[in-house]
């Protein structure tokens, strides 16, 4: 059987045997709901949350009131929608104008996409230089703008905190909200020195496990009404709908923002990803490696630039997914297609690239062997 290269880090990480030890040391011998109960054990969960929430925090720069816990990316861009344009901001962001960018993954721009095609809101785009980085000069005035801080395509980071600023210079009261979910696996996350309203990351990405994302909100008090309702955000409820009397009162932010019971194994496990990705991020020189050792190869068309912490690709004349699976049944997993992310593939007028990425589990002989298969496949 072909030796496996895992090269696919940047759709989801690996997880390391220390994530895996405190999951299942949870899920044997510590778990019960958080929130809910009285007893000791329930107790101890509720401090494992609290910790978790605390470490993200520190992670990120932010106050553990401003981390609410989500499924993901996805479900964070999601709701964000739904909680800026929540019935206690009356129009919420209807006739206001949202500034995406051609950057954008399928999950930041289409929850906004939608709503304009619905005519709620109206899109305008963030301009973009030739090498693909979003530039600060001539923002059109926006009331929203979805930043995504590092392109799952292009793979270099953006000036969030430059084009936060700039926004705001056309109109103070912008809602900017970031999408971090590649930017996470490769730099520091400060969200004071961005100073944007919102951001979301998925913890799948830095080797935690699925199902659960970090949503920080700078101003969780601003948005009077949650997004979900259920059990544990609310804490009192007077009236009843039948007598049109019906009045809600919320649990402080960030329970307010969390109905139903979390993810806990996931959540008990992120911390340990944060300590152990913090400690090993993924060496890019194995990008470089692949950059330096194929872009004198004809056949292949790089998209990325040699400094960037992917490498993208298409081959000329040969189907993608023909190519992707090629280099699979040898062995090479990595990502073929549009990567959720069409509108810089419509800029750059392909249909679909190939793109490696890596991990810390990944070595140079992992790189050099895919390098060999994909030269082989290419020929
Ligand atoms: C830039 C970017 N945004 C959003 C997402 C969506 O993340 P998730 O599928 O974990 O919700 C991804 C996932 O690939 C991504 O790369």
């Amino acid at each position: 059987m072909n030796k496996i290269m895992y090269l696919d880090a940047a759709a989801s990480a690996l997880k390391s045997e220390s994530v895996i030890r405190a999951e299942v040391d949870f899920l044997q011998n510590g778990y019960a709901n958080a929130g809910r109960g009285i007893c000791a054990r329930a107790a101890a969960v509720d401090d494992m949350i609290a910790h978790a929430r605390a470490d993200v925090a520190r992670f990120i720069n932010a106050r553990p009131d401003q981390i609410v816990f989500t499924s993901g990316t996805t479900d964070g861009m999601n709701r964000i929608v739904h909680i800026i344009n929540d019935r206690a901001c009356g129009a919420g962001i209807k006739n206001k104008t949202v500034m995406v960018s051609d950057l954008d993954h399928h999950s930041a721009r289409l929850p906004f996409e939608l709503l304009s095609d619905s005519d709620m809101c109206k899109i305008v785009l963030c301009p973009m230089d030739e090498n693909c980085n979003l530039i600060c000069s001539d923002l059109p005035r926006a009331d929203v703008f979805v930043i995504t801080a590092m392109s799952n395509v292009i793979g270099m980071p953006q000036d969030v905190a430059s084009l936060v600023a700039a926004a705001r210079k056309k109109n103070p009261d912008v809602i900017t909200v970031v999408d971090a979910a590649q930017y996470v696996v490769h730099n520091k996350i400060d969200v004071q020195k961005w100073d944007c309203d919102f951001m979301c990351f998925s913890a799948h990405k830095i080797g935690a496990d699925t199902g659960l994302g970090v949503m920080y909100m700078k101003n969780p008090e601003r948005w009077g009404w949650p997004d979900k309702f259920g059990g544990g955000m609310v804490s009192k409820i007077t009236g009843s709908a039948a007598e049109h009397n019906l009045a809600l009162q919320w649990e402080d932010a960030p329970a307010k923002f969390e109905a139903g019971t979390l993810p806990l194994t996931q959540i008990i496990g992120l911390p340990v990803a944060i300590d152990y990705w913090s400690a090993n991020r993924p060496n890019l020189d194995l990008i470089k490696y692949l950059y330096d050792r194929l872009s004198g190869n004809s056949r292949i068309k790089i998209i990325t630039p040699r400094d960037a912490t992917l490498f993208t690709f298409y081959v000329p004349d040969m189907h993608i997914l023909d190519f992707g699976a090629s280099v699979g049944a040898r062995g090479v997993c990595l990502r073929v297609g549009n990567m959720c992310a069409s509108w810089i593939h419509k800029v750059l007028g392909i249909r679909g690239t190939a793109r490696v990425s890596v991990g810390p589990w990944n070595t140079m002989d992992d790189v050099r062997q895919a390098a060999d298969i994909i030269e082989s496949v290419v020929k």
